[in-house]
């Protein structure tokens, strides 16, 4: 029987890496210029980290983790997305103090159990950050600048930031009445499953993909017009101070997010190039979640962005090549001249290898060019005799006799 990945899994081979490792190094690039720090987290939790900060009723809760008993017989989910797990470990090491903010990043794999198509996966990964003690409207444009950049240095152009606001709980109590009156005449033709959704969670409706939902929600009355005035007053600093900073926008009512934590700002960024998953990021504020989650009070906001869908983005991008790989071609039998000149080159800090056994040299040309590699030294009976090697430039095809105690030093060179 042939193995194959589990569907809804991909694997990363060796000619792909290097455009994650592009995407991870732009990411990180960008995140530490804005002083955010590393944050590592399990792969795995209590499953009730998730029931109570994603909500009882969001589809990831309700139908998507990968939840299981361990031998202890302890209910534990795979991480369907990351905020949850850097809350946790912030409560648990004490992290957070009322009066700093703390900035973090990290990449996750994440786990959802959905009908994977392109750019929807049951293993994708996110890059993420979370801003943690700050209630300043600033703060979510932070976020979203720094969300913004990451695209722009990517080279994705065509991106589109949808910002909205649901304000406070009680802004979306009085918005749900208003909602459920606007659908009222379509629910009560719909299926007891559709009405016990929508009962448990109205806001739910704005996300559907249904036709004729999608038409009556045109009218729908706006959560914007439901805003208390504090959120209202937040909202229009997020604005200005989005303009201020030359991030594009648009103010988009139906944005509502799938996870229950947010509060206030929510936001994504849609791109047009990626098929039917447009979404290549989420985010917002989340104020009331670590105080639900037994920690002090701390306003907070974040975003996670899917880095599948930034690869299908950027696939017509290639990444700047850097390959710094050296391949010792052996031209002759002596095997020990061959390892002697692999010692120098690892012992100058320059990743080599070479074939176990001696293949036409042809043959070992080809190997290196398959493998990438930046430049060929060769080491033949000539070379031993006179003290010297032979490295071949692999991109303009020069080539060159050192003397083997000057080759270190002009290898580096071309390779820097
Ligand atoms: P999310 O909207 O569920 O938010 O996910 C963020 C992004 O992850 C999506 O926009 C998408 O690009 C990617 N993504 C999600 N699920 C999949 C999937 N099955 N296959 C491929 N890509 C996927 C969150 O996860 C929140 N934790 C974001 C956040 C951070 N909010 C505050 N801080």
């Amino acid at each position: 029987m042939l193995y194959r990945a589990p569907r809804g899994t991909n694997d990363i081979l060796p000619d792909e890496v290097a455009r994650w490792q592009h995407l991870e190094s732009t990411f990180r690039n960008i995140v530490e210029l804005y002083g955010y720090q590393e944050i590592r987290t399990p792969i795995f939790e209590s499953t009730d980290l998730f029931i109570r900060s994603s909500g009882d009723t969001s589809e990831i809760v309700e139908k998507q983790m990968y939840t299981f008993l361990d031998k202890g017989g302890r209910s534990i989910s795979l991480k369907p997305e990351g905020t949850a797990p850097v809350i946790r470990a912030c409560i648990e090491h004490k992290l957070l103090s009322q009066s700093s903010t703390s900035r973090l990043w990290y990449f996750t794999p994440i786990f959802r159990y959905e009908r994977p198509q392109k750019g929807r996966y049951r293993q994708a990964h996110q890059c993420g950050l979370e801003l943690l003690g700050a209630k300043d409207a600033m703060a979510d444009v932070e976020v979203m600048r720094i969300t913004y950049e990451f695209y722009q240095n990517l080279g994705i152009q065509d991106v589109e930031v949808r910002v909205n606001s649901i304000g406070r709980k009680e802004t979306r109590n009085t918005y749900q009445a208003a909602l459920l009156d606007h659908v009222s005449g379509w629910l009560k033709d719909q299926s007891d499953e559709q009405k016990a959704r929508t009962d448990k969670n109205p806001l739910r409706l704005l996300d559907s993909k249904e036709p004729e939902l999608i038409e009556l929600l045109k009218e729908a009355p706006s959560i914007l017009d439901h805003l208390e005035p504090e959120s209202a007053d937040h909202f229009d600093e997020v604005k200005q101070g989005l303009s201020d900073q030359g991030v594009p926008f648009v103010v988009d009512h139906s944005i509502v997010r799938g996870l229950d934590y947010y509060t206030d700002t929510v936001f994504e960024v849609i791109s047009n190039q990626i098929g039917a998953q447009g979404a290549l990021c989420g985010g917002g504020r989340y104020d009331d979640l670590v105080e639900q989650m037994g920690g002090p009070s701390t306003p907070a906001v974040g975003v996670a962005m899917g880095i599948e869908r930034a690869l299908i983005a950027t696939q017509d991008i290639q990444p700047p090549v850097s390959s710094r790989l050296v391949v010792v071609i052996a031209a002759t039998e002596d095997r020990s001249a061959i390892d002697q000149t692999l010692d120098l080159l690892r012992s100058g800090g320059i990743p080599c290898t070479s074939e176990f056994s001696n293949a036409p040299m042809k043959k070992q040309f080809k190997e290196a060019d398959r493998l990438g590699a930046r430049l060929a030294v060769v080491v033949g009976d000539d070379e031993i005799a006179n003290g010297s090697l032979t490295v071949k430039d692999m991109i303009s095809f020069e080539q060159k006799s050192l003397d083997t105690k000057d080759a270190l030093a002009h290898i580096r060179k071309l390779l820097s």
